[in-house]
């Protein structure tokens, strides 16, 4: 594959082309999921319930994710790889740019932070200390506990339009993805045609530029739930690298997210 830059997810969101992105922890899978044609991977802090069985991401730490990206990094050469800014990484723009400087020499391309207009400053000093930054709205998994619970958000007008502001000034504050997770199909489609960087959604319906999915949850590992936006492709192709190629197909095509991985 050749290298993926953000100038390639723009270019993309031009023409309209749809791109699968996926989680990824170590250098296998990275590898197995570059060789199938997925441009983006997320080194998440989802490491913390997926890998580490905790009930949130709360404990993850910086380093964890670096240990994690330079194993990714490792296994996928030319992938775009965003890595995430763990729970309290990024509570003042200084803290983030430190927080930062160790993920970008891990290897990461970007960095994820999860929050609204408030980390404007943020983003802004890590943009122009040359940190490309994803911004991660809707149901933010370190906000658990201010949620009470891994909620859809959105749902009511107010917030869909403090979400909409909160995509405009983060892209206007220098982020260059947005990431939206657990929002309603219609909220997520009209924050993709509002702003002009990429949109990437999880549980956001089709209407966004990009998808992401956790990868155990492809791959029906967690034995006993898959959240209904996700997808157990393994179980309809029976073979790892095909539930990927399907994956990659799926979202090229439109095919997913269908209605029934979509909230409304
Ligand atoms: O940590 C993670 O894996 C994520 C995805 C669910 C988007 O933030």
């Amino acid at each position: 594959m050749k290298k993926v830059t953000i100038t390639d997810l723009m270019a993309w969101k031009k023409e309209g082309r749809k791109f699968a992105t996926i989680t990824a922890y170590d250098a296998s899978f990275a590898g197995l999921f570059e060789e199938q044609g997925i441009p983006v991977i997320l080194v998440g802090d989802s490491l913390g319930m997926v890998l580490q069985g905790k009930s949130d991401t709360l404990s993850v730490t910086v380093e964890e994710i670096a240990y994690h990206t330079r194993s990714v990094r490792a296994g996928s050469p030319n992938t775009l790889l965003m890595a995430d800014m763990p729970f309290m990484s990024y509570s003042t723009p200084e803290k983030a740019c430190e927080s930062a400087a160790e993920l970008m020499r891990a290897g990461a391309n970007m960095v994820k932070i999860e929050g609204g207009a408030w980390l404007a400053d943020t983003v802004t000093a890590l943009t122009e200390r040359a940190v490309p930054v994803c911004a991660h709205l809707g149901l933010t998994p370190q906000s658990v506990n201010i949620f009470g619970g891994f909620r859809v958000q959105g749902r009511d007008a107010d917030k869909a339009e403090q979400m909409v502001k909160d995509a405009l000034a983060l892209e206007k504050a220098g982020a260059q993805v947005i990431l939206l997770e657990c929002v309603p199909a219609t909220l997520a489609a009209r924050i993709a045609e509002t702003v002009s960087v990429p949109v990437i959604g999880i549980g956001a319906g089709k209407g966004t530029d990009g998808q992401i999915l956790v990868m155990h949850d492809i791959l029906g590992i967690s034995a006993n739930y898959i959240p209904k936006f996700s997808k157990n492709y393994l179980a309809e192709t029976g073979d790892i690298r095909k539930a990927v190629a399907q994956y990659v197909s799926d979202v090229e095509s439109g095919t997913f997210p269908g209605p029934e991985h979509t909230f409304n």
